[in-house]
């Protein structure tokens, strides 16, 4: 990043100061309260060991898939890091009108953890000391966003907001749980909120500052990693979670990129300087390497199930 592309960045992003206003407006409006504990099953709750001198946990307690209880640990794990990410949207959107929602957002997020992890604690579908142990790991360590630019923030948090969604709907969805599958629809439809947001905030970046944006975006895309790659054993999770199809680099590029990138208009953009042009190329040319990484992972994820079930005989 130069200095100057920097500075037009912060430019752009007071240029987005009406949308702001508009989005927050739309978002508050559309975003319907809800109640974590209403959605916990607490008739299924049972003391642990310890001060309550409860039953410890067993594996054996768990009803949900391994590849379901490793999403939801990533998911849980990476919802956990939000102070991270709130220092993170600090350090470049320092202003009164961003933090307003930078605020109601973290308020929001909160939620998630706060329900997942008391569903898991209930369920008794992971390991909770474990569980404890990971978190306070992941939570010292922290999570730096290391964005070059304003516009490379709002990029990435647009990228992974609809990742997110996600990640959790497809947990919902092959848990087998209807209590679970509802507790992370209603997670997912506040990731989708998110993404709204700022997926209509950097459609207006794009026609503010086309090279500036466009180049973020790429970079953002041909880079991404999601916030939770940092967690312990975080890789032999991700190979269970893809081979399960919950999240693998088809469902990125089929229901986050394309649609994203469609949404965006950014293969219909006009205005494009010669930055700009070759940014779009880079966003192409990463999909069309995206089918044959998938199948890359497929590969990694077989190999790895046959040598764990090889460890287990
Ligand atoms: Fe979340
Ligand atoms: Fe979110």
């Amino acid at each position: 990043m130069t200095a100057a592309s920097g500075q037009s960045s912060m430019a752009c992003l007071r240029e987005l100061r009406p949308s702001l206003g508009r989005l927050l407006d739309r978002h508050l409006a559309k975003a319907q309260p809800w109640f974590p504990h209403s959605y916990i099953p607490w008739s299924r709750a049972s003391n642990y060991d310890g001060p309550l001198r409860g039953t410890p946990w067993a594996p054996e307690q768990s009803t949900l898939p391994q590849a379901v209880q490793d999403a939801l640990v990533v998911n849980l794990l990476t919802e956990d890091n939000l102070p991270s990410y709130h220092t993170s949207i600090y350090k470049v959107l320092d202003d009164e009108a961003w933090m307003v929602w930078a605020h109601r957002w973290t308020a929001e997020e909160a939620r998630h953890s706060d329900a997942l992890r008391t569903y898991l604690h209930v369920t008794r579908a992971v390991d909770p000391v474990a569980l404890e142990q990971w978190r306070m790991r992941h939570v010292s360590t922290g999570y730096t966003g290391d964005h070059a630019t304003a516009l490379h923030l709002l990029a990435y948090v647009t990228v992974q907001e609809l990742a997110t969604r996600e990640a959790h709907r497809n947990a919902g969805t092959a848990c087998g749980d209807p209590a679970g599958q509802q507790l992370m629809s209603r997670i997912a439809a506040d990731e989708n909120l998110h993404m709204m947001f700022y997926r209509d905030l950097y459609a207006d970046a794009l026609h503010i500052a086309p090279d500036l944006a466009m180049q973020a975006l790429a970079d953002v895309i041909c880079a991404f990693r999601m916030p939770g790659a940092t967690l312990p054993g975080f890789h032999q999770r991700a190979l269970r979670i893809a081979a399960a199809g919950i999240y693998d680099l088809d469902v990125h590029r089929e229901h986050v990129l394309q649609p994203l990138l469609r949404t965006l208009g950014v293969t219909t953009l006009t205005g494009l300087g010669p930055d700009g042009e070759r940014a779009r190329e880079r966003i192409g040319q990463h999909l069309e390497r995206l089918p044959a990484a998938a199948q890359r992972v497929r590969e990694l994820a077989q190999r790895a199930a046959v040598a764990e079930q090889q460890g287990t005989r």
